[in-house]
């Protein structure tokens, strides 16, 4: 019998094979179980069969046998790397359909695993969205605990699921993977980056907060890139001649797991807190509907040397030789009430050589919907209700 599979979330099966990445405890093996009807699954979790496919990976064909269901579900993919040899050659030779699963893509490019050159799609999945979520969803914990399933079912035990979460990241993703040489450095920096979401990158005083190297700085970032716990925001540059700032921002992939790696989830959260766990959030409903509606915009912010910032540019076009980028500019506010000159960053890019603003939104806490000439403040959910619809961008 399937289990209970309550909130159904946004992704669709592809018709053909498919690796399925995300952060732990996202969803995704609830999903798979639910949305693959009458796969074969390999639990690479269960540590006798990962032991007997790490030996001999062509047992993976006898355990399949001559009638194999529609799907073969691989679950924890990287647990076994060299097995994707086998499953490539299945594919040629069987026509196998293969859904391939695990918590990042990290292990299997480190060890060199064979990706199925093409052969198989990438998809993403992230914590609940607004889109999964709908009326359920609940804007004020969601800043305070942010949108894994386990934390917004069970919302009396959210601080302890998030702090367990991030402990069960350290043992299982970076511990036990020998991902970094010493342990206790890239604990001093995941607190420090937890404390810094939202912000940009300043190396060296990260480096010097966590008691860290400079290099280890980038390397650790690139740790959370990969196990898929933060992204990066680069800031916008439609033409290079302009002098801008460049230094990207990181955001964490929630704003719970943040807090929790920062030890903060049991402590108050401050208005400084709560502003920057809105932009993540938001910034988390982007990328899903982005990965959802197979648009694939590029997300940026904007910094100009005055110090002034655009939250948000999404670019609908890139500039081309004769016709400017065209974009969409994106100011969110933790702000029951909206001030006007919150826009002057857009206003100032508005009318540059190579840009074509096509739309700006102001995005706050309050309750209505104003507008100033050509600019637009939404609520929050009224901005992703739209945004789902597909009536931004
Ligand atoms: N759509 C859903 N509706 C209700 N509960 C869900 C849903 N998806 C996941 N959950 C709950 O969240 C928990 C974590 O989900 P799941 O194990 O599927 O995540 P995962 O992404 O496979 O994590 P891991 O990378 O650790 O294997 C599960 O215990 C499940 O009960
Ligand atoms: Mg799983």
């Amino acid at each position: 019998m399937k289990k209970l599979h309550s909130i159904s979330r946004l992704l669709t099966v592809p018709n053909r094979s498919f690796f399925l990445f995300g952060p732990r405890g996202v969803g995704k093996s609830t999903w798979l179980d639910h949305a693959l009807l009458n796969a074969q699954r390999f639990d690479l979790l269960k540590t006798d069969l990962q032991v007997r496919l790490s030996a001999h990976p062509e047992e993976l064909e006898s355990l399949i046998g001559n009638n194999p269901p529609e799907w073969i579900w691989i679950d924890e993919v990287q647990k076994v790397p060299r097995l994707l040899d086998e499953v490539h050659r299945l594919m040629e030779e069987r026509h196998l359909k293969f859904a391939l699963s695990g918590s990042s893509a990290r292990k299997l490019k480190r060890e060199g695993a064979n990706l199925l050159a093409g052969r198989a799609l990438t998809k993403n999945m992230e914590q609940f969205s607004y889109g999964e979520l709908g009326h359920q969803y609940n804007l004020g914990r969601a800043i305070q605990y942010g949108l894994l399933p386990l934390v917004h079912l069970y919302p009396e035990d959210a601080a302890e699921t998030l702090q367990t979460y991030v402990h069960t990241y350290i043992k299982e993703e970076i511990k036990e993977e020998g991902v970094v040489r010493k342990l206790d450095p890239f604990l001093r920096f995941l607190e420090v980056a937890g404390k810094l979401n939202g912000q940009q990158i300043n190396a060296s005083n990260i480096s010097r907060d966590a008691m860290i190297s400079r290099s280890n700085v980038d390397n650790y970032f690139g740790i959370l890139s990969d196990t898929l716990l933060g992204h990066f925001l680069s800031s916008y540059r439609p033409n290079l001649k302009v002098r801008e700032v460049t230094h990207s921002k990181f955001y964490w992939f929630d704003p719970g797991v943040a807090r929790a790696a920062s030890n903060l989830v049991y402590e108050p959260m401050d208005e400084i807190w709560a502003g920057t766990a809105l932009e993540t959030i938001f910034f988390h409903e982007l990328r899903v509907y982005n990965e959802y509606s197979k648009k694939h915009r590029g997300l940026f912010f904007y910094r100009t040397t005055q110090g002034s910032e655009i939250d948000f540019i999404i670019e609908l076009t890139k500039q081309k030789i004769n016709k400017p980028a065209e974009i969409i500019c994106i100011e969110v506010k933790y702000s029951k009430k909206w001030k006007s000159e919150w826009f002057k960053p857009i206003l100032s890019l508005q009318g540059r050589k190579g840009i074509n603003i096509i739309k700006a939104y102001g995005v706050y806490m309050g309750k209505e919907i104003l507008t100033y000439h050509d600019l637009q403040v939404l609520p929050i959910l009224t901005f992703l209700e739209k945004l789902f619809k597909g009536h931004i961008f």
